[in-house]
């Protein structure tokens, strides 16, 4: 028998990608995204195992030990990452998750691979799990393993978290694999959403597309009661304040202010480029308020950091091409020699580098048409430690639920956009902390480990 664990992490990605160098030697970093981000201290702080895929096209590297994580790579060949991940997680399952905000493509070779990957990653956890262990799976490319997993492991406790929302009825009945991903989640003891409309939709879900009868937060299948509930996610709350109070961190933040020429507000964007961001919605408002005179430039900067993500789809290509388009526009239109309105990056930066950005930051803007948490928000407030500057945030990002005191605003409709971005450019410091002081008290009450904790005890008294 190999190695056993009683606490197995299954997640289509590991916290780490394996880069290969020009040279031919591998080596690794971290992954993109906040899945990543939000279970990274948990699984090393619990000494657990975390099953995952590797991000590359190929055979699976050993297991290795990062931060005393145990990582167990899955392999993917070109045509799984092609129909599995790229396909119907990416193609399929995110779209129509995200209020079809862009069309959901469906094909039947996609689904196909996505049973079979799924079951690779189920029986990668069954081999894994130690008797009657806590096996967590995670997200939306892996819908089927809790099934999965019950059929092959019934010993295991086996909870299940979505960390994208999950959509109304309406829009999940399109999908042709719908009767089989609600009968894979309901594979598990618990089933978490980010927010209660999610988990309400799901037990509506059930009793339409199953005929199953839900009572309260529980609901009967297959000789067992499964639990429903939301579990907000969260950020490792202290791990960010550290950051913000290093004084590295402090002076490259104001070496950051002086070289974008010290201008009077620094508006900050932070997102994976996806068109679930509203990143083309935020600049287009920028780019009115520029023309309308109610910001100038050099005065007001803004700074777009826009992590590569998802490369090979056609929606991310498309969106790269359009927002590329919109930032030479605006500079054109507004920049001056030196002096861009919009300092764009399209790359990944060190942890550190982006809390300074946070830091050097009067005005965050977090503009999602709709997005599950968004943990940049979250990340935005926590470093603020001053309780000084301020957050535009969408009401459709599950983060609003929680920070009501953010600027919030509807980043479909462009008049509020812009009127929200200025109202939180002139806002008098007093009135600044006062928002930011509730926003931090509150996450420094709910932080990732909070969430974990709230989970896994909800996961056994579901079990028993
Ligand atoms: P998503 O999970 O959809 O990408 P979140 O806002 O929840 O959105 O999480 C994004 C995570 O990725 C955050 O932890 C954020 O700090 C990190 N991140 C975003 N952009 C970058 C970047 N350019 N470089 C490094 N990390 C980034
Ligand atoms: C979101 C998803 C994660 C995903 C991340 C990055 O946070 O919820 O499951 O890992 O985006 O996306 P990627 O496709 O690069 O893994």
């Amino acid at each position: 028998m190999g190695e056993q664990y009683d606490l197995v992490v299954v997640a289509n990605r590991l916290p780490v990608d394996r880069v290969t160098d020009a040279d031919g030697s591998c080596g690794w970093r971290p992954s993109p995204g906040g899945l990543v981000t939000a279970l990274q201290p948990v699984v090393a702080e619990r000494r657990g195992a975390w099953i995952g895929w590797p991000g590359d096209v190929g055979s699976a590297p050993d297991p290795l030990t990062v931060d005393g994580m145990r990582l167990h790579p899955v392999p993917l060949d070109a045509d799984e990452v092609a129909g599995y991940y790229e396909g119907q997680s990416n193609a399929t399952i995110w779209p129509l998750y995200h209020d079809a905000v862009e069309q959901s493509v469906f094909r039947r070779d996609w689904r196909a691979a996505y049973r079979e990957v799924n079951e690779r990653f189920a029986r990668a956890a069954a081999d894994l799990a130690a008797p009657g262990a806590v096996v967590w799976v995670h997200d939306y490319q892996l819908q089927l393993v809790p099934g999965m997993l019950r059929a092959l492991r019934p010993d295991l406790r086996i909870g299940f978290f979505l960390h994208i929302p999950f959509p109304p009825i309406e829009l999940f009945m399109r999908m042709p694999l719908r009767t089989e991903i609600m009968q894979g989640l309901l594979g598990a003891d618990l089933v978490g959403f980010q927010r209660p409309g999610g988990a309400r939709n799901f037990l509506r879900l059930a009793r339409r597309l199953l005929g199953l009868q839900p009572a309260g937060n529980r609901v009967g299948y297959d000789g067992r009661t499964v639990t429903v509930g939301a579990f907000p996610i969260s950020i490792g709350v202290a791990e960010f304040e550290a950051l913000a109070d290093d004084p590295t961190v402090q002076t490259r933040a104001k070496e950051i202010r002086a070289e974008l020429g010290d201008p009077d507000t620094v508006l900050l964007g932070v997102d994976r480029l996806d068109y679930t961001k509203g990143i083309e919605h935020r600049l287009l408002a920028l780019g009115e308020l520029l023309e309308g005179g109610q910001l100038s430039s050099p005065g007001s900067v803004l700074v777009q950091v826009a992590t590569p993500t998802r490369e090979r789809i056609a929606h991310y290509r498309d969106l790269r091409d359009r927002v590329n388009g919109i930032v030479g526009r605006i500079n054109g239109d507004h920049g001056r020699v030196g002096q861009p309105a919009v300092h764009y990056l399209y790359q990944s930066l060190p942890r550190r580098e982006l809390v300074a950005l946070y830091l050097a930051a009067d005005v965050m803007v977090v503009t999602p048409l709709r997005d599950g948490m968004n943990l940049v928000a979250k990340e935005y407030v926590a470093t603020r430690l001053a309780d000084d500057g301020a957050l535009v945030l969408s009401e459709f990002a599950g983060a609003a639920d929680e920070l009501p005191q953010a600027y919030l605003v509807n980043p479909y409709d462009v008049d509020a956009l812009k009127e929200t971005i200025v109202h939180a450019v002139h806002a008098g410091p007093a009135e600044r902390a006062r928002r930011m002081r509730a926003m931090r008290r509150h996450l420094r009450a709910h932080d990732v480990d909070r969430w974990a904790d709230t989970f896994l005890t909800a996961l056994g008294a579901a079990h028993r």
